[in-house]
């Protein structure tokens, strides 16, 4: 079967009350027209036409991924649903394929049930085939009146239109249809409704079994799929129900959750078995967790790799950086971009880390900050460690070789180079190479004076209870 796509993206949203297209209100990292380009393209068209309006246009082409196969179609005045597919027609002229045209603002919609609509309707032979489904409970969607004696969908009534026995109907209309060139040719033939005053696409369905060609309705596929994103709260059940969706297929394969309804888990995100999730975590972005590990409350991780047997402690954030085995980060501990811990690492509170390497089994506990570092295996970074990087205009690297020993509050002042096995004393600041097993103190040498106290505080406290 030869395939083109329509997907209406034209109105106004205007039950959204915001200033950003509908189409592109995000479900995680993606406006909601993105999923159902996805699912469309997953068919293998010839061409997909994304029909826009003329205001939200060019914002809607940029927001979604470039492909040679979507092209954009511009409904001046969102006149209605059948006048927007109308203004995508001059885009297949000549193609003699069928159509099949999706609604926006329906994200859940998925590959399966499409591929099973497309092959009723090639079956059937209809010129055109809509899609429906049962309504568990009240709404807006338009809905299906059938014959009462042959059962036979006859026409789609829109809510504003119907009678109030119609609006009793549960089978409501999807908003996905698949037809023919000889039932598009009828488009022209709607009239605007009368409370809508617009052209709607559902109106097509009459105009085709009027025009004695053949056009079916099936009730197939499960509610959740097909909801279309009005409002905002509609926005939210969708995000919701991918949410669960995701969370449910991790679990399956393994992970742990103790609170399934606060993990924030973005579906492109991978997590290894039996790693542990504790509450209010938020992974995202291209970002893999591995087997065994523990991500402790509050967490966030972007676009980052984590490998096997790790511990993140609460309140840790961690974005596009490697964490590798047995390490363990935080609590509080940020790990900026460009940040590699290699095994058994050890990152403590408060300690931050931007383009670092630190290696094997060395240890920054306590209130650090580490950047634009390199550090060897088995170092000991004491607390209130500070690489100074930058001097107003530019950055500059700190190295810190194998077993090198940071005492505590120490700055080092790049570009610096501390040798192998090197002890730094405390409170120093490091401005010069060390040599390798040297001890380098810079802070100025202490002086006791005796009884100073005595002679110049006590007394005057004396005075003052005398
Ligand atoms: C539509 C259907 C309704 C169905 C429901 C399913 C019509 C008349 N009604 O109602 O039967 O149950 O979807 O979710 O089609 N659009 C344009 N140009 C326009 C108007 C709309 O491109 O002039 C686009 C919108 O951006 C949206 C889609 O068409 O993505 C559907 O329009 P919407 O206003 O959301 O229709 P519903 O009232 O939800
Ligand atoms: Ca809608």
């Amino acid at each position: 079967m030869k395939l083109s796509c329509v997907i209406l993206a034209a109105g106004m949203g205007k039950r959204m009350r915001s200033d950003l297209p509908k189409v592109l209100h995000q479900l995680y990292d993606r406006p909601m027209l993105q999923y159902v380009l996805n699912a469309t393209l997953s068919l293998k068209p010839d061409s997909v036409i994304v029909v826009v309006g003329k205001s939200n246009g060019k914002a809607i082409e940029k927001a979604v991924e470039k492909n040679p196969k979507v092209k954009f179609a511009v409904q001046d005045n969102p006149l209605g649903t059948a006048h927007a597919l109308q203004c995508a027609l001059p885009h297949l002229k000549g193609s003699k394929s069928t159509v099949l045209v999706v609604n926006g603002d329906m994200p859940l919609i998925n590959h399966k049930t499409l591929k099973k609509f497309l092959s009723i309707h090639s079956r059937k032979k209809n010129s055109l085939s809509a899609l429906s489904f049962f309504a568990g409970g009240p709404s807006e969607y338009g809905r299906i009146v059938r014959d009462y004696n042959t059962g036979k969908a006859v026409r789609i009534v829109e809510v504003k239109e119907a009678t109030s026995e119609e609006c009793e109907i549960d089978e409501v209309n999807s908003g996905l249809y698949a037809i023919e060139n000889q039932s598009l040719d009828l488009l022209k033939r709607i009239r605007k409704s009368n409370a809508g005053g617009e052209f709607y696409i559902t109106d097509l369905f009459e105009e085709t079994l009027k025009n004695a060609l053949k056009a079916d309705i099936y009730p197939i596929g499960e509610e959740g799929e097909f909801l279309g994103i009005n409002t905002r709260s509609e926005l939210a059940i969708a995000h919701e129900s991918l949410r669960v969706k995701h969370i449910t297929s991790l679990v399956a394969g393994g992970v742990n959750f103790i609170d399934l309804l606060t993990a924030f888990i973005y579906p492109s995100v991978k997590i290894g078995r039996d790693t542990t999730i504790y509450p209010n975590v938020y992974i995202h972005g291209e970002t893999t967790i591995g087997k065994n590990c523990t991500i402790y409350p509050n967490v966030r991780i972007v676009d980052s790799k984590i490998s096997d047997n790790v511990v993140i402690k609460d309140s840790t954030v961690i974005e596009e950086s490697v964490v590798s085995e047995d390490a363990q980060v935080g609590p509080f501990a940020h790990l900026r971009p460009g940040t590699y811990l290699k095994e058994s690492v050890k990152i403590g509170n408060f300690v931050e880390l931007k383009k670092t390497v630190v290696g094997k089994g060395t240890k920054a506990m306590h209130l650090s900050y580490l950047g634009d570092a390199i550090i060897g295996e088995g170092a000991n970074i004491g607390a209130g460690t500070i690489t100074c990087n930058y001097d107003g205009r530019n950055k500059f690297q700190t190295v810190i070789e194998d077993g090198v020993f940071v005492g505590s509050d120490s700055q080092l002042v790049a570009p610096v180079t501390v040798r192998r096995g090197a002890y730094i004393g405390a409170g120093s600041t490091i401005t010069r190479e060390v040599p390798e097993f040297s001890l380098a103190v810079s802070r100025p040498k202490q002086t006791n004076i005796p009884d100073w106290v005595k002679r110049k505080i006590t007394p005057a406290k004396n005075k003052k209870k005398g």
